[in-house]
């Protein structure tokens, strides 16, 4: 008996990284998933390796709500139902801070920032919120370290990641009592998360960042550079209504302890 069994789920970003990870998790825990990924080789990727009587792949944008609503429409014919939505789309400012964003590059480097960490969010819930509603369903969205502290990203990325905390606050409020909504806010994690073209960083990819291991290792308490499955069991476990029926409006911290580093050892000084 799988824990997810009679789960169907959405998950956005489900091509590669923390996304990807969640897909393995739900289909070995007996969900069926859907996915709406934008890359095309991605996309391929997914339905060569995933058996498709349990996972169905929408190729789309989630900052599009026809491509929103045509993955929604792909689960629910193929599965019936829909009772998980994961939004897990992502794309970073690569610590841009404000001194060195471009003057003539900051409006179109928050539209496009803010549409795939933010806007994405809202279309996602939009499109499947029949489905959710119906079915007394959860949402569970990505924060990030980025959405509590500073230096997790420049300006850009911070404050998107706050408006998504933002959004679970909200949405938990008003989907009440049908729909749990919650989050997962991962720390630093080898990735394939991407830039903007605005800020010309788009074929950056975070795994390829040099010493990553090190600066994710150096400022966690745990000491752990976290892979995409680390996180995966947080999605479950906010995907289980069974286990956890009166859990809405939070946020399970994935980041080695990044709340608990402390000022003694920080300040380089013996407890
Ligand atoms: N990697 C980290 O260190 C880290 C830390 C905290 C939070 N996060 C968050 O985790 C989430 C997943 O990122 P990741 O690190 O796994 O990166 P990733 O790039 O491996 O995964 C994101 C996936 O979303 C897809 N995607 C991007 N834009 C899309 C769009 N408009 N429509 C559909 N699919 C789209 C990408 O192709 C990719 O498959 C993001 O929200 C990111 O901000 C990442």
């Amino acid at each position: 008996m799988g824990f997810l069994d009679g789960k169907v789920a959405l998950v956005t970003g489900g091509g590669s990284g923390i996304g990807r990870a969640v897909v393995d998790l739900y289909v070995r825990e007996g969900a069926k998933v859907g996915i709406l990924e934008i890359s095309p080789e991605k996309a391929r990727d997914l339905q060569e390796k995933l058996p498709r009587d349990v996972v169905v792949v929408t190729q789309g944008d989630a900052t599009s709500m026809r491509d929103n609503e045509r993955a929604v429409a792909d689960v629910t014919d193929a599965f019936g139902s829909l009772t998980t939505l994961v939004c897990a789309v992502g794309v970073f400012d690569y610590f841009t801070e404000i001194p060195q964003l471009p003057k003539d590059k900051i409006s179109e480097a928050f539209d496009q920032l803010f549409a795939v960490n933010v806007k994405s969010n809202l279309l996602s819930v939009k499109a499947a919120l029949d489905q959710l509603i119906e079915n007394r369903g959860q949402v569970i969205l990505t924060i990030s370290n980025a959405g509590f502290y500073a230096g997790g990203g420049g300006p850009l990325y911070v404050s998107s990641k706050f408006a998504v905390r933002g959004l679970v606050t909200e949405l938990a409020y008003e989907l009440s009592p049908h729909v749990r909504v919650n989050g997962v806010a991962p720390g630093g994690t080898i990735t394939d998360l991407r830039g903007i073209p605005a800020l010309a960083n788009e074929g950056q990819s975070l795994k390829d960042v040099p010493d990553i291991e090190g600066l994710i290792k150096g400022i966690n308490p745990l000491g752990v550079v976290a892979q995409p499955d680390d996180h995966s069991w947080a999605y479950a476990f906010l995907a289980a209504k069974e286990r956890a029926p009166a859990v809405t409006g939070t946020i399970i911290h994935s980041d080695g302890g990044l709340g608990v580093r402390g000022m003694t050892r920080m300040a380089g000084l013996e407890p």
